[in-house]
């Protein structure tokens, strides 16, 4: 039976950890703050912002949320992420996807200062991610390999299969594995022989968002299973996109749903929210000491 990856236990960790952290800039006088920007009323993303509004709370860090109608204009949303990037409480700014369809995305996700970008989806920070240089990982690949840490799983040499290229998840999540030399394959619905790919894996990233397209017995043997779906099957029954019970009779290492890689995430924004005020924060008493 694999050993089970306890997201809610290693968010829990880490999110006091930083509690602390803010709690000790706070002595400096500096407050982290995180803008979320809502568009539109799609009930699962009201159901996320919710929960990072309270995260945001939970750590002390500032948190400024902007519900838009579902009508709101392009040139609106626009605006708003202006007048947050020139917002000095505003040390991250997170518009919650999928936007409304007359909304262009890319355009949006371009507008927003790189410096306060700790979604890490602006074509400058995916650049640097795709190089190999710091910069603010996406929250949910950044999780991934936060946990992969804590368990002392190494990727050097292994054969690491994702399923899923969202520029969310699956292509972000591959260049982190690249970066600690794994071997990357990226599979997708149009991807042939799907078992035999999986079959490959050592460590095996799922990320197809459809409720247990990965069946147990694809899986090697004391692989490594990282799970990021979340389906909701019935009223209250949530799955992966693995097929839980047979998996875990294979692999070494598993994340269950819940209770895996979800918590991770929202854990990652308020770390990337941190990180970017202590970097603004650095380069303002910098900018200080230089002045005359
Ligand atoms: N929608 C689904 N996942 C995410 C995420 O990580 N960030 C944002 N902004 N929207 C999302």
């Amino acid at each position: 039976m694999a050993i089970i990856i306890d997201g809610k236990a290693t968010a829990q960790k880490i999110r006091s950890e930083i509690a602390a952290e803010v709690r000790h800039l706070a002595t400096e006088g500096i407050q982290p703050g995180l803008a979320v920007v809502l568009v539109g009323d799609n009930p699962a993303s009201k159901v996320y912002v919710s929960m990072k509004e309270k995260a945001c709370h939970d750590v002390g860090i500032f948190s400024d949320e902007h519900t838009l109608p579902a009508e709101t204009e392009e040139q609106q949303l626009l605006s708003l992420i202006d007048r947050l990037n020139n917002d000095d409480r505003i040390h991250g700014i997170l518009v919650q996807l999928p936007l409304p369809t007359h909304i262009n995305e890319a355009k949006v996700l371009e507008a927003i200062s790189p410096a306060k970008d700790v979604d890490g989806f602006h074509p400058y920070n995916v650049g640097r991610l795709v190089l190999g240089k710091p910069t603010f990982q996406p929250c949910t690949p950044y999780g991934i390999m936060v946990l992969l840490r804590e368990y002392n799983i190494d990727l050097k040499g292994k054969e690491v299969v994702i399923v899923g290229r969202s520029n969310i998840v699956g292509k972000p999540v591959a260049f982190m594995c690249l970066k600690q030399h794994a071997t990357v394959t990226i599979c997708h619905t149009r991807t042939v022989d799907l078992p035999t790919k999986i079959g490959m894996a050592d460590v095996l990233i799922v990320a197809a968002g459809r409720p247990e397209v990965v069946r147990g017995e694809w899986i090697k043997q004391g692989a490594v299973v990282i799970d990021v779906g979340v389906n909701r099957v019935a009223e209250k029954k949530l799955v992966g996109d693995v097929e839980f019970e047979t998996a875990a009779r294979r692999a070494a290492y598993i994340t269950p749903v819940p209770g895996g890689v979800g918590p991770m995430t929202i854990t990652m924004l308020l770390q990337n929210t941190l990180q970017s005020a202590k970097m603004a924060n650095e380069i303002k008493s910098t900018a200080k000491e230089q002045s005359p």
